[in-house]
């Protein structure tokens, strides 16, 4: 039987838990996909590690199962014209040039063992200051946020690097010798589909540099004061190149000889994906976490109510950026998985839903759920989770519905830090991932939030950013990021919308509330 062409873009989304491969047509209609899981490594109370070649043997067997339905379904596999590749962002892999091996078990975002280091960096920082040219020191936190729009914290993937130098002799020796290639998931991801070591190609994208702690966010160049000042080599480091344009083609497989031409970070991608180009449009995707990015334009805004100045994409090498600030919470989805895997209150994850009806409110119940920390806008390394307000009249209901509030009470602290710094109040935010599925969290988020909120029919935004860079790096369908609308017919499914229910009073009155409203834009 003779197979069909098609007109197809695959993407590859390696998130923090899985990995899938998606393949869309010019429609973002969903053509086939694999998904995988794979081991999650908690060694020690705070730690979190993954190990990357487990990463990139699920990615390879997702491709091939992807291809094969594809197959099965009577296409022809050459109908993927190009694929893109989007990642979970700060978890730091390192490896051997020479071998093209990882040394060492990859740290994952959410993990805080590096509280030491940073601690160490923040005192070098108001004591000494770091030397932003010869002889001219900056003193204080802003300093760093400066150049590179982030605060030191255990987040970010350049303190994970310091920790493994500093930890693992081989990584040591490796970083003197200048055998060390460091890399976040998709540059690990495509150092190993474009052949490894025989092809050597070691790039990022800004999307992801953005997120070490190394990058200048205005030049989009490798900083020289900051990879002095944490005291790392250069030789480490991926060549940056833009989040569309190819890279370089896949070397074996199902999908030999097929281009590879959109990076991104996930969240970068789903911004993409929900097609927020314009200034002041915004999207929160929840996942393991929940991270908000609010679209802000050419020029980088510096925020001062703790959130996050980062690169939303480049679209090719000259053009320039386009930037977000955000809003990142750790857990979000993962609180509900800790409910269902630790503390065995539901089965499935889906299950919350249906759990949490069972209570018309907490029963003032609230969960901070701080397991590792709080990201913004507090960027308190030491917080942590808290289930309070417990008392006999409490059934397991009580907890479901205060792990959804948790959620939408994070959202919110991040919509008023937003507003502080932009001016902007949000009337209505897109929402995608995992979590957003259940209509009850949807209506709480809207509740809590005193936003509508909009959820797509077609919600794997994420794949769907990576496939949009890729295709426009290949001119698939006529896709120009730098014209939305040659984009007009992406993705036209529509979205539901969950409005408030409750009165702004309402949602006020309920005292713990506070943690969100008591925030005024002072994070310290
Ligand atoms: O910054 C971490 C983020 O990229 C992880 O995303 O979807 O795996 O929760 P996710």
């Amino acid at each position: 039987m003779s197979l069909k062409q098609g007109h197809f873009i695959g993407a590859l989304d390696a998130g923090t838990t899985s990995v899938r491969f998606m393949v869309f047509d010019e429609h973002a209609n969903i053509i086939s996909q694999h998904q995988l899981e794979f081991t999650q490594y908690y060694e020690n109370p705070g730690w979190h590690s993954h190990d990357a070649a487990e990463i990139q043997q699920v990615a390879d067997k997702c491709i091939d199962e992807t291809v094969k339905q594809l197959e099965a379904d009577g296409w022809d596999r050459s109908s993927i014209k190009a694929i893109g590749i989007t990642n979970q962002r700060e978890t730091a892999v390192v490896w051997s040039r020479k071998t093209g091996k990882p040394l060492c078990r990859a740290i994952v975002w959410t993990d805080n063992r590096t509280k030491g280091i940073v601690a160490h960096y923040q005192k070098k920082l108001d004591e000494e200051g770091i030397e932003v040219s010869p002889g001219n020191f900056k003193k204080g936190k802003d300093a760093l946020g400066d150049i590179c729009g982030l605060p030191i914290s255990t987040y970010f993937s350049g303190v994970k690097v310091l920790w493994m130098i500093d930890h693992y002799p081989e990584v040591k020796h490796a970083h003197e010798t200048d055998d060390l290639a460091f890399g976040t998931v998709e540059s690990w991801i495509l150092f190993n589909l474009t052949g490894g070591v025989a092809s050597g190609i070691h790039v990022s994208d800004p999307t992801n540099a953005s997120r070490t702690l190394l990058m200048d966010l205005h030049s989009l160049q490798w900083s020289g004061p900051l990879l002095k000042f944490f005291g790392l080599k250069s030789s480490i480091l991926p060549t940056l190149v833009s989040s569309s344009e190819v890279y370089g083609t896949i070397s074996s497989g199902l999908l030999k000889g097929v281009k590879i031409s959109g990076l991104v970070g996930d969240q970068q991608g789903a911004l993409v994906g929900n097609k927020c180009f314009k200034e002041g449009e915004a999207k929160c995707t929840y996942g393991t976490g929940a991270f908000l990015l609010f679209t802000t334009g050419r020029e980088p805004v510096k925020s001062s109510n703790g959130l996050i100045s980062t690169v939303a994409y480049l679209s090719s090498r000259n053009a320039k950026p386009v930037y977000a600030l955000e809003g990142s919470i750790a857990v979000a989805g993962s609180a509900i998985k800790w409910l269902r895997d630790q503390m065995g209150l539901i089965s499935s994850a889906a299950e919350i839903n249906t759990l949490a009806s069972a209570a018309e409110d907490s029963g003032a119940v609230y969960f901070v759920t701080a397991f590792n920390g709080l990201l913004a806008p507090y960027w308190d390394p030491s917080a942590g989770g808290l289930l309070i307000g417990l008392s006999p009249y409490t059934i397991p209901a009580h907890i479901a519905r205060a792990t959804i509030e948790a959620n939408a009470f994070q959202t919110r602290a991040i919509l008023e830090a937003m507003k502080l710094d932009s001016g902007v109040d949000l009337k209505h935010l897109k929402v995608d991932g995992g979590m957003t599925n259940g209509d009850l969290v949807m209506q709480v988020l809207a509740d809590i939030g005193g936003f509508d909120v909009l959820r797509p029919e077609m919600r794997e935004s994420t794949a769907l950013g990576a496939a949009i860079l890729a295709g426009a790096a290949i001119k698939f369908s006529g896709w120009d990021i730098e014209v939305p609308e040659t984009l007009t017919e992406v993705n036209t499914k529509g979205s539901r919308t969950f409005q408030q229910s409750i009165s702004d009073a309402e949602r006020d009155k309920s005292s713990l509330n506070q943690w969100a409203l008591d925030f005024e834009g002072n994070y310290e």
